[in-house]
């Protein structure tokens, strides 16, 4: 229950312009700005740098250039330009080539066509790539799987999508997905549902992830177990070592900054470990839903601004 007052009251502060314009202040300033541990930077060559060091520990990443919800067509354009722009650095920089986008990014509020022609336009420049499409509220689940198997349909099959066991409808959801042969990421979700659609204990969540867990390592295409919780990432373990399902065929993902230990003592164990690493001007809203997952890093927020300022 906490959990949900929690993820309301930072989703409810996200909204806050005030609020925005202090984070926007402090957040990224100097290398001790407190949105750094989650955030690797506002620009691409500080994403770059990011993923050069993950890639040296020996770990996978994904690069996510932050934003979501634009109002307008202009805003979706000018995200998929600098989308093209970023496809483009990473080819010229040499890292792995490995992209996360949002759909309300490319305009998926303002025009439906519009968001998926954006889509194509960022893919068909992504030679070589593996782009996953992340999953936001429920109120999308529909459309992005909608767009996501029309494309997959239309040969666009080097792309991924992502399930969140918090919702109901997630098993059948995962038996559409693995029947199409597409990779899923799997989460907990990130987004303050409603009892009516989605579970809402801790304890109800979890029990779903590993149900999905299985089911995805048993008939999945390379699923992602993305997760923190010590707890279910042994599960996985431990099934797939029962079942024979060598470590390359599914990965371990994680956000960056957190649980940076798990994610090289998983890595050192030999399985794939990959770390999702935001970037970019617009890391407010992605911000907020960290801090709202777990309270106790306002404190280390605090801390932050204290010390900077005092
Ligand atoms: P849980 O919240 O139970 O945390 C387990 C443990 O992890 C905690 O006890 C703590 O130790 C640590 N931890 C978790 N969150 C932390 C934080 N913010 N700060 C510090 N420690 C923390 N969601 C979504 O709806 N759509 C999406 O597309 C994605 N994409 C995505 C990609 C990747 C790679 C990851 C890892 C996660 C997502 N998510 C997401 C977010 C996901 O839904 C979920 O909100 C977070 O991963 C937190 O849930 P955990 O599974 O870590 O468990």
């Amino acid at each position: 229950m906490l959990d949900h007052a929690a993820k309301a009251f930072f989703h409810f502060l996200a909204r806050r312009t005030t609020f925005q314009k202090i984070a926007a202040r402090y957040g990224m300033r100097g290398p001790t700005g407190f949105a750094r541990r989650f955030i690797a930077g506002e620009t691409v060559a500080d994403a770059v740098a990011a993923a050069r060091a993950i890639e040296a520990a020996g770990l996978l990443h994904t690069l996510d250039y932050l934003g979501e919800s634009v109002s307008t067509l202009a805003e979706a354009d000018a995200a998929t330009l600098e989308y093209r722009h970023v496809v483009d650095e990473i080819i010229r920089s040499g890292i792995e080539r490995n992209l996360s986008l949002k759909l309300t990014q490319l305009g998926l509020d303002v025009d439906r066509a519009c968001a998926v022609d954006n889509l194509r336009k960022i893919l068909d420049r992504a030679e070589g790539f593996f782009v996953r499409i992340d999953m936001e509220s429920s109120h999308y689940t529909d459309v992005t799987l909608d767009i996501f198997e029309t494309l997959w349909s239309h040969g666009y099959q080097h792309m991924g999508v992502v399930l969140q066991a918090d919702l109901y409808r997630t098993e059948k959801d995962a038996a559409r997905v693995m029947a199409l042969g597409a990779r899923v990421r799997l989460v907990k979700g990130a987004y303050n549902e409603p009892a009516s659609i989605a579970y809402r204990k801790k304890a109800d969540v979890d029990a779903a992830y590993l149900r999905l867990t299985r089911a995805l390592l048993d008939a999945g295409n390379y699923p992602a177990i993305a997760t923190h919780d010590p707890a279910l990432i042994q599960s996985a373990r431990q099934y797939a070592e029962e079942r024979g399902i060598a470590k390359e065929r599914f990965e371990f993902q994680m956000l960056y900054g957190i649980r940076r230990d798990l994610q090289r003592s998983l890595s050192e164990a030999g399985y794939h470990v990959r770390v999702y690493i935001p970037f970019g001007r617009q890391w407010f809203a992605y911000f907020m839903r960290r801090l709202g997952e777990r309270p106790a890093n306002v404190g280390f927020v605090i801390r932050g601004i204290v010390l900077e300022n005092g």
